[in-house]
């Protein structure tokens, strides 16, 4: 009898984010202590190897090599929970902030919304999972959500995934030897672990391998989302053909250098500059519609490591810049700290699984 009641006492404690990169996979293990979230173990592995090309590039590979790929990370890492939480690539899912009709019944308003979602998603209903959130309006001092009236309106954040994407990545997860209760759009990952500032519009800039991904961030809520389909992986390429070496050495200088290196030609700050004119666009399109002033900038992904880039976009854009690090959040020994806030923004998306599936504990 007392040797069941254990049995059943015993709680898994720790939790597992994974998030599925174009470029890579990244792991992060916790564990909650004493209301606390403690890192556990974390890990990264690149998928262009397994896909006959360079660390590095971003990859379109099958179901069955990702799953491969993610045995051998959980393996390296030595994770030992298969309790997780899933990312959802942003360039596979559809996320748009619109005004409808409020209506007092809740029933009545999820009507409203799915009829109305008809003329905002892209593809038939059909094929997608439709979520949404009804953003609270803040009342003048900020501070308190006010009550919508009847016959006003509501805005409302539609989010849309296609079925296919999440049957990959469901097919994934599971062939893995994991369990997922959730699959998150990975920009609500990373909001989760590292956007601190809830009152005034922050920007996040995630500069991965294949696109960097730029969004307005405002109470919690994404106002506003772009995709640049320009990313680290430009940056390597420019390198290697200007310098006429390969995509290997390209990576290794890109990472020694930073953002003045190279020659002009090929210079990664050629590419950040390119990337910002769309930042810019994204940005004034912010601030004409929401006439409000965003007051920082937070650079996430592996491209947000790139070094020298903070002063390069604080001269950019004349706003407060931090490159972001979501370790912080976890406990970890002193000693690893300098080495966390290195790696940091690589791992956002992950963190901020991991810290979702925590809750549930
Ligand atoms: N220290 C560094 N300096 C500059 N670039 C770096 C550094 N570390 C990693 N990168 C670059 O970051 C990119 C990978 O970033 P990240 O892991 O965020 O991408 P991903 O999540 O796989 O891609 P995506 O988000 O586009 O799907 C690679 O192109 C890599 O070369
Ligand atoms: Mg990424």
């Amino acid at each position: 009898m007392s040797f069941l009641s254990n049995l059943f006492a015993k709680k898994e404690k720790s939790v597992l984010g994974v998030d599925i990169g174009s470029s890579s996979l990244k792991v992060v293990q916790l564990r909650k202590e004493h209301g606390k979230a403690v890192l556990e173990t974390y890990g990264e592995l690149a998928l262009g190897p397994y896909g006959g090309g360079e660390v590095g590039q971003a990859t379109n590979l099958p179901a069955e090599q990702i799953t491969e790929t993610l045995k051998d990370l959980l393996r390296e890492a030595k994770v030992t929970t298969n309790n997780c939480g899933v990312s959802i690539p942003f360039a596979r899912s559809f996320l748009t902030l619109v005004n409808l009709p409020y209506r007092a019944s809740p029933e009545e308003q999820k009507t409203v919304i799915e009829l109305e979602a008809r003329k905002y998603i892209p593809v038939p209903l059909g094929e997608v999972q439709l979520d949404w959130f009804i953003v609270p309006k803040m009342s003048p001092s900020q501070n308190s959500a006010e009550q919508p009236v009847t016959g006003g309106t509501v805005e409302v954040l539609l989010v849309a995934v296609h079925n296919d994407e999440l049957s990959l990545l469901q097919k994934v997860t599971t062939d893995a030897g994991l369990y997922s209760s959730f699959y998150e759009i990975e920009i609500f990952s990373t909001i989760r672990a590292v956007v601190e500032e809830h009152v005034k519009p922050v920007m996040v800039i995630d500069v991965g391998a294949a696109s960097t991904k730029t969004y307005v961030v405002e109470h919690g809520v994404v106002a506003l989302s772009h995709s640049i389909g320009t990313g680290s992986q430009d940056i390597t390429r420019a390198i290697a053909i200007s310098s006429n070496m390969s995509i290997a050495r390209a990576e290794a200088l890109k990472k020694e250098e930073g953002i003045g290196g190279s020659d002009t030609l090929g210079s990664p700050e050629l590419v950040f500059s390119r990337i910002f004119s769309e930042v810019r666009r994204v940005l004034i399109q912010y601030e004409t519609e929401h006439k409000k002033s965003v007051t920082s900038i937070v650079f996430t992904g592996g491209g947000g490591v790139t070094k020298e880039l903070g002063a390069y976009a604080k001269s950019t854009f004349s706003i407060d810049v931090r490159i972001a690090d979501p370790f912080t959040k976890t406990e970890a020994p002193a000693f690893m700290r300098p080495v966390l806030e290195g790696i940091g923004p690589e791992f956002a998306v992950a963190v901020g699984l991991a810290l979702r599936k925590l809750e549930e504990i």
